[in-house]
Order: C-alpha cells, then sequence, then structure tokens
C-alpha cells in the first residue's frame, strides 16, 4: 500500500472540490448519470391494462371509452357537457368558431403564452389583441384587458398560466355586460379552482390540453367544456366533419341511418386509445397534484437559501383557489448573472436536469411582432418574465432524490454565474 502525503492528499482535496464546483457544461461530470426529463408523463398499469383492452376490442377510434372519459371528465370539473378532442388547440379553434368569431373581430390573448392560444385567432380570420400579464401571478392582468377593449373585441381567451387561476370575476365583469365571450385556456389548469369552483363552468367555454407534458397526459388530446346545450351541439356537429353522427353512433343503433354533412366540420375528434389513458389518469389527478404540491414546497424550502436571486409566483391552495403546478417556475435575477437565462437552461441540461422555459411571450415571436409591430416595452411584465423564467421538473412521479439533484444542480449552476 503506498501512503499519500498530507501535501498531496490536500492538492488531491482542491482537485475535488473544483470539479464539484465546475459545471457539466465546462466538462465536469454531471450532477446526474441520467437525464431528469422535463415534465414526463406518468402511466401505471391501470393506463396499460385500458389500452391493451381497447386494442383487443376492435373499437379504436371515437367510441365508447371517449364517451366515458366524457362523462367522468365533465362531472370532475363540474361541467354539464365535455368533449373530447385530438389536442387543446383544436377545442381553442373550435370555440371560435362555434361562438362565430371571424374576420374584423379582435379577440384578446395575454401574451405570455403558447402560440396556440393566438395561432387560432388568426385561423379564423380575426385579430389577436395582446395583453401584458399581472407582475404577480404572471396571468392576464384585467387592467391591461381593460385598456384595450374596443367595439371590435369579440372574445377574451385568458390563460391559467402554470396551473394559476386568472381573475375570473374581474374579467367577466368586463367581458358580460359588453357581450364579449370568455373562451378559457385552461391547458395547464386541470384540477385548478378559482373562488371554490373547479375551472371548467366558469365561462361559456373551457379548453384542456392532455399533451404528452400535461398534467393529465393521452400523448396528445384535449377536451373542451360547457354548460350551454346549443353550443355543444354545434361543437359536435364540428369537432367531427360537420357529421350530423359520429361512427359510434351510426354502428350502434338497430335501425341504420345515413350521416349526413351538415357544414364543413374539422377531424379533432379523440380516439378510445387516448381515452383509454385519460379515464385512468383522471382517477389520478388528486394524488397526483398532492405530490407535485410536496415537491415544489421542498423546492421553495430549498432556494429559499438563494435569497432575493430567485423568486416564485404565489401558489394559493386555501380550499377556495387552487394552482395546480403544471409548472414550477423559479425567476432568476438574471442582472446578477455573468449569463443570461437561455445559458442558465443549457447548463442544467447539461447536468442532466431538464429544465424548460414558459414563454417567450408572443409579442417578441417574429410572426406577431412584424405583422402587428408590437414592442417590448409595450408588455413590461411579461417581457420580464420571458427573460427570467426557468421550469423545473415538478411531474409527481420524481423521487425525493431526483428533487434534490435538481435543487443541488440550479445552486451550483447559480453560482458559478453569478457575478
Ligand atoms: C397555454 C397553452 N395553451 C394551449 C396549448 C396547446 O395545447 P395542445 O398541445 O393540446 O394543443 C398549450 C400547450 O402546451 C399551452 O401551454
Amino acid at each position: 500500500m503506498r501512503f499519500t502525503s498530507d501535501k498531496s492528499r490536500c492538492a488531491n482535496l482542491n482537485i475535488m472540490q473544483e470539479s464539484k464546483n465546475r459545471l457539466a457544461v465546462d466538462g465536469a461530470a454531471p450532477q446526474r448519470e441520467k437525464m431528469l426529463l422535463f415534465g414526463a408523463p406518468s402511466f401505471g398499469q391501470e393506463e396499460f391494462d385500458e389500452v391493451l383492452d381497447t386494442l383487443k376490442s376492435g373499437w379504436i377510434s371515437t367510441g365508447p371509452k371517449t364517451k366515458q372519459f366524457e362523462q367522468e371528465f365533465a362531472e370532475y370539473v363540474g361541467a354539464n357537457y365535455a368533449i373530447g378532442l385530438n389536442s387543446c388547440t383544436a377545442g381553442l379553434h373550435l370555440s371560435l368558431v362555434a361562438l362565430g368569431i371571424g374576420p374584423g373581430d379582435h379577440v384578446i390573448v395575454p401574451t405570455l403564452t403558447f402560440g396556440a392560444t393566438a395561432n387560432v385567432v388568426e385561423h379564423v380570420g380575426a385579430r389577436p389583441v395582446l395583453v401584458d400579464v399581472d407582475a404577480a401571478t404572471l396571468t392576464i392582468d384585467p387592467r391591461a384587458v381593460e385598456r384595450a377593449l374596443t367595439p371590435r373585441v369579440k372574445a377574451i381567451i385568458p390563460v391559467h398560466y402554470a396551473g394559476m387561476p386568472c381573475d375570473l370575476d374581474a374579467l367577466h365583469a368586463l367581458a358580460d355586460p359588453r357581450g364579449i365571450a370568455i373562451i378559457e385556456d385552461a391547458a395547464h389548469a386541470i384540477g385548478a379552482k378559482y373562488k371554490g369552483h373547479a375551472i371548467g363552468a366558469l365561462s361559456p367555454l373551457t379548453n384542456f390540453s392532455f399533451y404528452a407534458n400535461k398534467n393529465l397526459s393521452t400523448a396528445e388530446g384535449g377536451m373542451v367544456t360547457t354548460n350551454d346545450a346549443a353550443l355543444e351541439e354545434k361543437l359536435r356537429v364540428y369537432h367531427l366533419h360537420g357529421l350530423s353522427r359520429d361512427a359510434w353512433k351510426r354502428y350502434h343503433t338497430k335501425a341504420y341511418s345515413l350521416s349526413e354533412v351538415v357544414t364543413p366540420g374539422f377531424k379533432y375528434n379523440m380516439t378510445d386509445i387516448q381515452a383509454s389513458l385519460g379515464i385512468h389518469q383522471l382517477r389520478k389527478q388528486e394524488a397526483f397534484i398532492a405530490r407535485r404540491e410536496q415537491i415544489a414546497s421542498f423546492y421553495d424550502e430549498a432556494f429559499s437559501e438563494l435569497g432575493s436571486m430567485v423568486w416564485t409566483p404565489p401558489r394559493p391552495h386555501d380550499g377556495q383557489n387552487r394552482h395546480v403546478l403544471h409548472l414550477y417556475s423559479l425567476l432568476v435575477d438574471v442582472t446578477r448573472l455573468r449569463v443570461d437565462r437561455n445559458q442558465v437552461i443549457s447548463a442544467l441540461l447539461a447536468e442532466n436536469i431538464g429544465a424548460s422555459m414558459h414563454f417567450n411571450p408572443l409579442h417578441a415571436m417574429p410572426y406577431y411582432r412584424d405583422k402587428y409591430g408590437y414592442q417590448p416595452s409595450d408588455f413590461p411584465n411579461a417581457q420580464c418574465v420571458g427573460e427570467r423564467e426557468i421550469s423545473l421538473p415538478v411531474q409527481p412521479q420524481i423521487t425525493d432524490a431526483d428533487a434534490q439533484d435538481v435543487v443541488e444542480a440550479v445552486k451550483k449552476v447559480l453560482s458559478a454565474y453569478a457575478r
């Protein structure tokens, strides 16, 4: 056996210390060996069995499982009707079509959202009018909405950003007396509550996303909910080619009757394979939300050590209002770093932490910026968030050790990049 001298032992220690603080992006060993994916879905045996059952049944597109999922979903969100779709984007588009919004109309949309929220407005030939978000909640600012109101505004699409319910009372107080429709973009917000009521029946139309990384995932998918029977009828017809009757209804009645095109509709229906996932994901939502809250509280406590270098938006959970943590958003004071937010995310990815960001605001996107001439100074809050937000993994299946890795990596990266 060879003994190392004290001197060389100390040198080794220094090297170890240095390599611990060095970043994977600069060639050091990453925080963890395997990538912790951002927003990976959480499926179990129940979902696997149900999908197999559907595949073996011979009826794989829209059928009995979609119907079951629609009914159970409507019940969960307290709406009279729910229509399964192939995406939330489809639901937002159909909502505008069903309300007859088109050329010449304006629709108010928060700039801090995913492209789909505004793209659908373009698809119907109307004009999206972007407004800023509230600096604290990061949801659409009702004062900005009020300033943007004109006789041309026919709808508002508030986004429950990250799972935080918007100030719906303030929005309805502006919209309802003027005959302006509210179409909620609840892509992030299944299970969210506003003043004691589930998001899903608080406006004429609400749209949910079941995309791969959403709190409820069917790989791709969506749901539009409403309490209005006339709107439901229109959405049903429009969501499947404009046919008077869907295939399941046509084949499962004794007397065969022809289905007729009553309007040129779309191909937006959900399949029973998607619904098979959705039925079980829905039953797990409350447990999923509880685990998301645990992980988020762990992050909150750990990041409080970083002081004013980071902050997080408020997350009400008081029995009346509930944020459902689709995203855990960490806002970083980039003015105290030597690099920008994107470089922080790159460094986290190199550490095998699946960090992401939400969102690059729409006013900064080439299409909207160039078409409407938006300036960053028109949207100071969203601009600030767009430069500072980092979304960290918060899916329910991540372990305490995974969450610890996230914390270590964030601290390591921020301290390495501090001015
Ligand atoms: C706020 C928001 N709206 C709409 C969508 C579109 O959802 P989908 O992918 O189901 O069409 C997303 C997707 O991530 C979103 O984040």
